[in-house]
């Protein structure tokens, strides 16, 4: 197909579509980079053949994401990630059918080599672009599995930057019925690790050490927030001042009792999440509950979601870990089922910072 075809309006171009044949087995190219993983993935008929993430140590050493890094070191592994996913995958670049990349949310300039990267691909070789919002994608990553939710189904999304409970109706028609009016729940952790001296991203080693803890050795509060919103802010000022005092007294308080504050801390936060998804559950009446985003590869969350599922008699689906912080598979198969609507974007597109649902 030629490439003036792409070279329109997302709306103006849905009738031109029509004149392309759409492979009945279609491999999509899937990329990833909205915050500070380069992921490449193929999917080859909605299987997923390779999964290729490169992960970005230089920000430890900031305690946090420095966008102008994050997009430099996207721009230094974009490349080999891509032609990593294709050896894979086993699959030639003259094999792909469409380009599928995060178009946002995310940092700007880590999103705009993605999308250049996608566009430029796609340019070379004449192929039509798909453009995914990742809060979707991170959602859609259940249909990687064979066990696949079914509509409408409830997901807790939570990762760095989002904490969402989200109705969702079919593959591309989700509503967000609650979300987080201040920090995310990634954030409470990163920002929790933090305070206690631990390197960044600190989610996975609050997880770590509260394998080792005591859940139940300090009480943090519960903000009473009405509907299925959420605030983190508060939890993370009284866990702040609550260190702050217990270091007064006890220089060595972090040190020796590092496993208790995480257990406790991860309690409260999975206890805050489950408790608004009990709530949402039960009003939408709705069985198939859904886990996903980076946090959801939090054991005490996986393990709390599926002792209330049991209670509650729902079906629960918890994504595998490669699925739950970011990666290219969700956005390839989110583009799989994008290519399969014959939803394509042009060559005009650009990132979106901010990219509602
Ligand atoms: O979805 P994600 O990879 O990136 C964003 O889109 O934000 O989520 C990253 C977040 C970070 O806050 C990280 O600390 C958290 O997920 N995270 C975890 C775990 N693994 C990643 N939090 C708690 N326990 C984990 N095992
Ligand atoms: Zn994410």
């Amino acid at each position: 197909m030629a490439y003036t075809t792409f070279v329109c309006q997302r709306f103006a171009i849905r009738p031109l579509i029509k004149n392309l044949t759409l492979n009945a087995l279609p491999v999509i190219l899937g990329i990833e980079s909205s915050c500070d993983e380069t992921s490449a993935s193929v999917c080859v008929d909605g299987k997923i053949l390779s999964n290729v993430i490169a992960n970005q140590t230089i920000h430890e050493a900031y305690g946090g994401v420095v966008p102008e890094l994050a997009s430099r070191v996207h721009q230094q592994n974009i490349v080999p990630a891509v032609q990593q996913a294709l050896f894979n995958a086993k699959v030639s670049k003259n094999d792909i059918d469409a380009v599928a990349f995060t178009r946002g949310p995310g940092l700007l300039g880590s999103l705009l080599v993605g999308v250049s990267f996608a566009k430029a691909f796609a340019l070379a070789k004449g192929l039509p672009l798909i453009d995914i919002n990742h809060m979707q994608a991170h959602i859609l990553a259940h249909f990687i599995a064979d066990h696949k939710p079914t509509f409408p189904f409830l997901c807790l999304t939570v990762s760095g930057g989002h904490t969402q409970i989200v109705l969702v109706k079919d593959y591309f028609d989700m509503e967000v019925v609650g979300q987080t009016l201040d920090d995310a729940a990634g954030e409470a952790m990163d920002k929790t690790s933090k305070i206690l001296g631990l390197p960044y991203p600190g989610g996975p080693l609050i997880d770590k050490n509260a394998r080792k803890g005591n859940p139940d050795a300090y009480k943090f509060p519960e903000p009473q927030i009405p509907g299925f919103d959420f605030s983190f802010s508060g939890l993370k000022t009284a866990i702040l001042y609550f260190i702050r005092d217990k270091v007064a007294a006890d220089p060595n308080f972090i040190k020796d009792n590092m496993a208790d504050i995480c257990a406790s801390v991860e309690k409260r936060i999975a206890t805050i999440l489950l408790n608004k998804l009990k709530a949402a559950a039960h009003k939408y009446n709705i069985k198939d509950i859904a886990l996903a985003g980076g946090v959801s590869a939090n054991t005490g969350l996986r393990e709390g979601l599926l002792k209330l599922g049991e209670e509650k008699g729902w079906n629960c689906f918890i994504p595998k870990f490669e699925y739950c912080t970011d990666n290219a598979a969700m956005i390839a198969i989110a583009g799989y089922y994008k290519y399969l609507q014959g939803d394509f974007t042009g060559q005009n597109v650009g990132p979106l910072a901010r990219m509602p649902m």
